[in-house]
């Protein structure tokens, strides 16, 4: 059969790639009557005396202060099973922690990318499933030169934990975090009622943080005297600023295009 022809593209097919207006009642307009009870119950609380209010936050600030000063850190950047001269650092950059911040955020950045690997695959088959029903501002091939790329990055990313005598395999604490954040973007490419222009929006973040990060490795590599990774990174880095330029130009198209976007 020919994926084209399936239930579920022909359910996507149908739907515009932009939200379109509906029954939507998660407002309050729509009960006027709720309404009425909602603002008088939030009139009597405004009522009430500022201190109880005061209390309430302080109450909060100090069980969150109580559990940040108790709680360990999210796991420890692991030491290089072999230690590389590239790895061992100098006195001074030693100082500013580098190496140790450099495996980390490399760590991340290798987590990242293999994510968008995912995520771009994700973005090609709803585009390709969408491509069927309206005219987009984006074809899948130029989806797929992205999805390339952040491969790539990820490439990079191992390549120089592996100069560094890093191991490539670990999940560093910057990279455990950075699962978290990237798990509502993922929730939000795959979910198959998700229009192309929210899916964009959300994968926008993840290019956004992609070029900000390599550009803070650059820093890092200079910090930690590893000027042979720094050629690397500033070709990551420049395939994001470019990636974020496409996406900001699509999103923009679908925005501001004809209806049938
Ligand atoms: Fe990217």
């Amino acid at each position: 059969m020919n994926p084209a022809d399936t239930p579920v593209s022909r359910s996507v097919r149908r739907r515009p790639a932009r939200s379109a207006a509906g029954f939507n009642r998660t407002g309050a307009q729509s009960s006027p009557l709720a309404l009425r009870s909602m603002q008088s119950y939030a009139d009597e609380q405004a009522a009430l005396p500022p201190a109880a209010d005061c209390a309430a936050g302080k109450g909060i600030a100090a069980v969150r202060l109580a559990y940040v000063r108790e709680a360990g850190e999210v796991g420890s950047v692991p030491m290089p099973g072999a230690i590389t001269d590239a790895f061992a650092p100098r006195a001074a950059h030693r100082a500013a922690g580098a190496p140790e911040l450099l495996v980390d955020k490399l760590g991340e950045r290798l987590s990242w990318e293999r994510s968008s690997v995912r995520l771009y695959q994700a973005l090609m088959d709803k585009t390709a499933a969408l491509a069927a029903g309206a005219t987009l501002p984006l074809q899948v091939e130029e989806l797929h030169q992205l999805r390339e790329e952040a491969l790539e990055h990820m490439h990079i990313a191992a390549s120089a934990l592996d100069s560094l005598g890093a191991d490539s395999s670990a999940l560093t604490p910057s990279a455990a975090i950075s699962a978290l954040v990237i798990h509502g973007v993922t929730q939000v490419l795959t979910d198959p009622r998700t229009t192309l222009h929210q899916c964009l929006e959300a994968i926008l973040t993840v290019e956004l943080a992609d070029e900000a990060s390599w550009e803070l490795l650059m820093r890092l590599a200079e910090v930690a005297g590893q000027d042979e990774l720094l050629f690397h990174f500033h070709r990551a880095f420049r395939h994001e600023h470019v990636h974020v330029l496409k996406l900001k130009r699509w999103r923009e198209q679908l925005v501001l295009g004809t209806p049938e976007h």
